[in-house]
């Protein structure tokens, strides 16, 4: 079997990196890591409603009624949950899906032919790679750049735009840098999209978790160009297990019409929604406050332990949303050198930059989802680390 040819977009490396082989010999010698790169919210803390998990135990389960987009009544669920937050949309611009990167699969199929190409921001969220090669499209970064706010570059952007672009992937707000896409940063990013032809993507799982609402502009209802928000439970309702996301789409009526007829076809190859979550999305929709508040509660105070116990020698970098928050350390080392001695020496796990493509060395992500005696235990432990430079 091993001349056996396998697919090129499957020809990864998978060797394991320093980084993993110094966790594996900690955890050889049991010694306990502090996470700060916790990622899953349901181990940290967290507190759901018993009524959540009753909602799932309904006879209507055991009957089977697919339907193509997802059940009538769930995506009238997410619609509602959009007019709560002033976003108005109907039920049939609504496409469901068992979890954002699936959407973004689709979407792929939709827009994308093999050797076309989509454009993706830098630094940001690493999975974009594998779904993209998976699905055979080629991508060009652009460049957000930091000056004491994140900001998207236009010029880099549109000189990565050729006739084979078909959309822009959003972040919004953006994973790591919690930042928001501003109101006149979307209106370029239309006129761009208007003048190529191109669709927005918007991913905005974690639209909710904004610091000063007020702030935050959402795609989703974008009626200038063909865009798709995508959103989901696994942070709405910080439930990744319940495998639930959806697509709005919105834009022009005809290219938006012929988009979900389209969509519904992919979807139907798949119905890959499970019913018992379509039967519960609106109770539980109901109560995405509660848990939201909860995780607010808990980033803020991270975040304002972390700026209060900084040393002169980190930055803190400006947050607008989202779990996580970027420091820049001093570049005396890699950043690899850096993340192996906090794990080496402090049992702390941080994310380096180089993870999500920061341009440039050194930063670090931490986590704010950690409960607070946790985090500052941990993050205590770096900290004093770097004072000590
Ligand atoms: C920006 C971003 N989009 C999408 C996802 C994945 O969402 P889902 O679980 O719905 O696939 C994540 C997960 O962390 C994320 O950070």
């Amino acid at each position: 079997m091993d001349k056996f040819r396998f697919a090129y977009r499957t020809n990864w490396r998978q060797e394991t990196n320093a980084l993993n082989k110094a966790l594996e010999e900690l955890e050889s010698r049991h010694i306990p890591v502090m996470d700060l790169t916790a990622s899953n919210p349901t181990v940290c803390g967290f507190v759901f409603s018993d009524e959540m998990l009753s909602a799932l135990n309904v006879p209507e389960n055991l009957r089977y009624q697919p339907d193509a987009c997802g059940m009538r009544k769930a995506r009238q669920a997410v619609a509602d949950h959009y007019a709560r937050q002033k976003v108005f949309l109907s039920p049939g611009d609504i496409i469901l899906t068992a979890s954002t990167s699936e959407a973004y699969s689709f979407l792929m199929r939709l827009l994308v032919n093999p050797g076309e190409k989509i454009l993706i921001p830098r630094p940001s969220y690493p999975l974009f790679q594998f779904l993209l090669e998976i699905n055979d499209v080629n991508f060009d970064y652009y460049p957000l750049h930091y000056d004491g706010h994140w900001r998207i570059d236009y010029q880099a952007l549109e000189r990565c735009v050729d006739s084979k672009t078909k959309a822009i992937i959003l972040v919004n707000p953006n994973n790591p840098t919690g930042s928001f896409v501003s109101t006149s940063e979307l209106n370029a990013l239309n006129e761009i999209c208007r003048n190529h032809q191109m669709a927005i993507i918007s991913d905005e799982v974690f639209f909710e978790y904004s610091l000063s609402p007020a702030d935050a502009v959402s795609c989703a209802g974008n009626q200038a160009v063909l865009t798709f928000a995508l959103g989901g439970l696994s942070k709405t309702l910080a439930l990744p297990q319940m495998k639930c996301a959806w697509i709005l789409a919105s834009g022009p009526q005809l290219v938006l019409q012929e988009s979900l007829d389209r969509l519904e076809i992919i979807s139907d190859t798949y119905l890959s929604i499970n019913t018992p979550v379509q039967n519960a999305l609106s109770l539980w929709l109901d109560h995405a406050p509660e848990i939201q508040e909860q995780i607010i509660f808990r980033v803020k105070e991270n975040w304002q332990w972390l700026k209060a116990h900084l040393s002169e020698h980190t930055e803190l970098l400006s947050l607008q949303g989202g779990w996580y928050v970027t420091l820049r350390i001093p570049a005396v080392k890699s950043e690899e050198e850096w993340v192996l001695e906090f794990l080496k020496e402090d049992h702390v796990l941080v994310y380096p930059g180089y993870f999500f493509d920061f341009e440039r060395e050194a930063y670090i992500v931490l986590s704010l989802l950690p409960p607070a005696p946790i985090f500052q235990e941990a993050a205590g432990r770096i900290l004093s680390r770097l004072a000590r430079i």
